[in-house]
């Protein structure tokens, strides 16, 4: 990020550093009404204070023993930084080039469903927050809002996720409306053609729309800021790019239709036939295997993002931080490589860009940050990372985000026990 830029998230005062210059990177903790909110932990510690159990579990949980969900997080831990502060980084270039669009920094904002669960509106309320910010945002197929509403506020660069459905023609009407919305990317996600085994939920009774068990009401009536909030937004909360004149277009039936339609038979044909009818960046999301990365490459892709869907379909799938490198040599510059999965520090991006990724997808942190404050949280979280990112490069002597590498980098025995 240029020093321009930094001076227009205003979330946080500038302090002044021992230097005694002002210095964003230096300050200790942010002001206001997310003054104890300091890192995305404390985030996460709000999050599940202000939402009823079920919703937060909703967010936070993940398929079966969560394996998959931890070892994302823990992955990082296994890479150490290795600074040179003798190269002097007086400032910071976070910014990176994707796909012809300058980012502020290597974030992008991950599609996740019912944002709006969330807060009010919770799609658009992120989306202006990833824009004020100068990251992209990735609307999720299963938003609240349609997709065009999030359209609508006109934020850029703005991607859409899609799937693959059995009804060819309803996948092509997605693509379609997405591309008359003026969508920059398209976004197939590969790894959701059937849902992960989320015990969370079973356990928490948790439904579409929310009908909590006897735990859950009770947790539910704590949440009194969260009711209120929600209350106008609770009884019309859909899948809103599924809603159709003439059918049922409650979130239960849409929940229903939506399991049905998806394709578990999902193959490389339906990829070549999308590639096809979108003309702009494609990129395949849920990539693990490097044989696939290779092949997406050949098959016309744009970019890859390395996920497990934040551990929530298969657990036992390997972290994405792990399945990188692999990746990265199968795919060998040609196209660019995103990832996401346990994202929480600053430094977890800054490892990842020098691994080689071009930038990370925020999944849950984004869920966390709508929940304690809407688009404020959003862009709060967002300026916390920015702020990490920041000291990071400028404790390790690096300027540029391009000036990131594998030299910066050395194995470690932070994760081992
Ligand atoms: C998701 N994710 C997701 N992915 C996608 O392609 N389409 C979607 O609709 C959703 N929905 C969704 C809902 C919720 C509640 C969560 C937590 C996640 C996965 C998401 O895009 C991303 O891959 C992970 O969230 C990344 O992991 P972290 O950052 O949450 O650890």
């Amino acid at each position: 990020m240029t020093n321009a830029t930094r001076a227009d998230i205003r979330d946080v005062p500038l302090a002044v550093s021992s230097t005694g210059a002002g210095r964003d990177r230096d300050t200790p903790a942010a002001s206001g009404r997310f003054k104890r909110l300091y890192n995305i932990a404390e985030i996460r510690k709000a999050a599940l204070s202000a939402l009823p159990r079920p919703v937060f579990d909703f967010a936070d949980g993940a398929a079966e023993d969560e394996r998959t969900l931890r070892r994302n997080v823990e992955a990082f831990a296994d890479v150490a930084l290795l600074p040179r502060p003798l190269n002097g980084a007086a400032s910071c270039d976070l910014s990176v080039e994707l796909f012809g669009r300058r980012l502020a920094m290597p974030l992008v904002i991950a599609p996740t469903g019912l944002a709006g669960l969330f807060w009010p509106d919770g799609e658009r309320e992120s989306a202006r927050a990833a824009s004020v910010s100068g990251i992209a945002y990735c609307a999720s197929h299963g938003s609240v809002c349609t997709l065009e509403e999030i359209a609508g506020t006109s934020v850029e660069p703005r991607w859409m996720q899609v799937f693959v459905y059995k009804d060819r023609g309803f996948t092509r009407e997605m693509v379609e409306r997405a591309d008359a919305a003026r969508y920059s990317a398209l976004v197939l996600t590969i790894d959701n053609q059937l849902l992960g085994n989320r015990e969370r939920d079973l356990r928490n009774g948790f439904t579409i729309p929310p009908r909590f068990g006897l735990a859950g009401t009770l947790s539910t009536a704590t949440k009194v800021p969260w009711l209120l909030r929600m209350r106008t937004a609770l009884p019309r909360l859909t899948f809103g790019n599924y809603v159709r004149p003439g059918h049922a277009n409650d979130i239960a039936s849409l929940a229903g239709r939506l399991a049905e339609l998806l394709d578990p038979g999902l193959s490389w044909a339906e990829v070549d036939w999308l590639r096809k009818i979108w003309r702009g960046p494609f990129i395949i999301k849920g990539v693990l295997h490097p044989d696939e990365a290779r092949e997406a490459v050949q098959r016309g892709a744009d970019g890859i993002v390395v996920s497990n869907h934040g551990g929530r379909q298969l657990d036992g799938s390997p972290a994405s931080f792990d399945a990188l490198p692999a990746i990265l040599e199968a795919v060998s510059g040609r196209i660019p490589v995103l990832m996401d999965g346990g994202v929480r520090r600053g430094s977890d991006v800054v490892k990842a860009v020098a691994s080689g990724a071009a930038a990370c997808l925020i999944g849950r942190p984004q869920l966390w940050a709508l929940a304690v404050g809407g688009m404020a949280g959003v862009q709060h979280m967002l300026g916390i990372f920015r702020r990490e990112i920041d000291r990071t490069m400028g404790l390790m002597g690096v300027s540029r985000t391009s000036d990131l590498g594998p030299h910066c980098l050395v194995p470690s025995r932070f994760g081992r026990r």
